[in-house]
């Protein structure tokens, strides 16, 4: 423990709620219980390789906890080990990742806090192989992170979900029409599980069940039928049909991950207009799952992982990740954690629970 006197922290990947509740937590840790001062590298790891870092004491977190966004400010591209350089009109990679290693041996960091997602734990684990004291924390409203049953996040995400699902419901009752919602994941279902199941979704279509259109058009039906005049359907961005095929909305060089979906939404009601014969609108509800102010359940989480992960490099025990599982808080190796997708499973209780209830599936 006696070897570590500054700790670097870095926010990298798409923002998500709490990230600044896990600063706070890193700081206040650091300083109050081990009298170790703190340095906040700034864009992540854009910031690391520029060398633009900023000391964090603990006037410069306070206030902080209830707010959105990240005050170091994040960058899903910049992938140091494969740097993106223009050359005579092409784009060459370079591993740049000693240039980081030379600057937080300049500033004096010995240690490094980084918080992040898949790409971003990537390269942190890249730099573990290389020497670094390294301690990941993850992040992602998408709750798919590997080795950990919840991310912070997560659970800002699906209330906002939720809630915009009671919203559609009386704009659908009053229209009689099918009010489909698209919400963010990636390549897996967490958030329109959730928020489908909260906020009482007809049909919830997850990439991790392919989904069959005429499925669930019967089930809507059969509904209609009944006498219910409108439907909820709650679609993932990622989710596939029988056939296949998922929706990319657009490709982003020089990313970890390139490809970003979305846009499967308009194509889900466009069809179960056709199919079911009640007129049917799309809301993409996009980056505002993102945004604000992290639910008092993300704010404690976020606490409790920052804490972690200053706790975890000053036992020595680095290349992890902080990890919740149960309600232990934990450890796992970012070797473990990286490059796998945690994602719904199709056979179990959530999904089962739901289907019970009546929830389509399309399968
Ligand atoms: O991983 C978080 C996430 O919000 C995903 O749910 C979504 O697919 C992606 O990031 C969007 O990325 P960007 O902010 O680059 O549009």
């Amino acid at each position: 423990m006696g070897d570590i006197k500054k700790i670097g922290v870095m926010t990298g990947g798409g923002d998500c709620p709490g990230l600044n509740a896990v600063i706070r937590a890193v700081v206040r840790t650091a300083i109050l219980k081990y009298g170790v001062e703190v340095v906040g590298v700034r864009s992540g790891y854009r910031g690391l390789y520029l060398g633009d870092f900023v000391p964090l004491d603990l006037d410069a977190i306070s206030g902080i906890l209830p707010i959105g966004g990240t005050i170091l400010n994040s960058s899903n591209k910049d992938n140091l080990f494969q740097y993106p350089f223009e050359e005579d009109g092409k784009t060459v990679y370079r591993d740049v990742s000693d240039v980081g290693m030379e600057n937080l041996k300049k500033a004096g960091i010995d240690a490094m806090i980084i918080i992040g997602g898949d790409g971003t734990l990537t390269s942190g684990r890249d730099y573990a192989r290389k020497g670094l004291p390294v301690v990941g924390v993850p992040k992602t409203i998408d709750n798919d992170l590997a080795c950990t049953d919840y991310t912070f996040g997560f659970d800002t995400a699906i209330g906002i979900a939720s809630e915009a699902l009671d919203r559609l419901h009386t704009t659908a009752a009053s229209h009689s029409r099918i009010m489909v919602l698209e919400v963010m994941g990636r390549y897996a279902g967490w958030i329109a599980l959730a928020s489908g199941i909260a906020g009482g979704a007809d049909a919830i279509l997850i990439p991790e069940i392919p989904y069959d259109i005429q499925k669930v058009a019967d089930r809507l039906k059969q509904r209609r039928d009944r006498g219910r005049n409108f439907s909820i359907v709650v679609v993932a961005e990622g989710a596939k049909s029988i056939t296949g095929e998922i929706h990319v909305s657009k490709v982003i060089e020089n990313s970890p991950d390139p490809i970003r979906l979305g846009g499967i939404g308009n194509k889900i009601a466009d069809e179960l207009e056709q199919l079911v014969g009640l007129e049917a609108r799309a809301t993409i509800l996009g980056h505002i799952q993102r945004g604000g102010t992290p639910t008092a359940h993300d704010r404690i989480l976020s606490t409790r992982y920052g804490t972690a992960a200053v706790e975890l490099l000053m036992a020595g025990k680095y290349g992890n990740m902080v990890a919740l599982k149960g309600d232990d808080m934990t450890y796992a190796s970012l070797e473990d954690v990286i490059g796998k997708n945690k994602g719904v499973d199709p056979d179990g209780e959530l999904v089962r629970m739901a289907k019970g209830i009546g929830i389509a599936f399309g399968d």
